[in-house]
């Protein structure tokens, strides 16, 4: 059973769960993938709801919504998910099918988790390595693996439960 639920009831949720990993969930023509996330913002932008997602460029993720043009969050109700984010975040599914070794149903959301928001990519930006902080630059892109920043429309926000 959903459950909407507006985007600013959610704001609290997706900022608590970040630093533990939310599940960006991608899919093109059937070919599922998820990977975890500790980075996003949430936000009003061109007059919509928004979520940004930074993914770099290595990412099979990456290659999926560039295809696609959309993705979906789903958030963990607690952080009962440890194994599974963990997974999800060291494995690529160029590699490997993260669904199976995690025990998830192949769907567009993680529906052992119970808050999904659906996104539509409707801005991105490449990360410009001559504009950022030499401190950062330093830190976090030693081998020149940038992000590419999605700017998500949210389409759809919902809780799921059990029938
Ligand atoms: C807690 C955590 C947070 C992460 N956050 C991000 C992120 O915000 N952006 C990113 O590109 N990778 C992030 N990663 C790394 C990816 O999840 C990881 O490289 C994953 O294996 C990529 O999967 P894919 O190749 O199937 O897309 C994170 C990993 C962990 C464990």
């Amino acid at each position: 059973m959903r459950v909407q639920v507006n985007y600013e009831d959610i704001f609290k949720r997706f900022n608590g769960q970040l630093p533990e990993g939310i599940f960006l969930n991608t899919n093109f023509e059937g070919e599922y993938n998820t990977m975890t996330i500790g980075w996003g913002l949430m936000g009003i932008c061109w007059g919509k709801p928004i979520i940004c997602v930074a993914v770099r460029f290595s990412r099979h993720t990456y290659e999926l919504i560039e295809k696609s043009g959309e993705f979906t969050l789903s958030i963990p109700k607690n952080t009962v998910m440890k194994k599974e984010l963990a997974i999800c975040g060291t494995k690529s599914g160029r590699d490997i099918d993260k669904f199976k070794l995690c025990g998830f149903e192949k769907k567009d959301i993680i529906d052992k988790c119970d808050l999904h928001i659906e996104c539509e990519v409707i801005q991105k930006t490449a990360m410009d390595k001559n504009t950022i902080e030499e401190s950062i630059k330093n830190k976090y892109y030693k081998t020149d693996d940038y992000h590419m920043f999605y700017f998500g429309a949210i389409k759809d926000c919902y809780y799921t439960k059990e029938d």
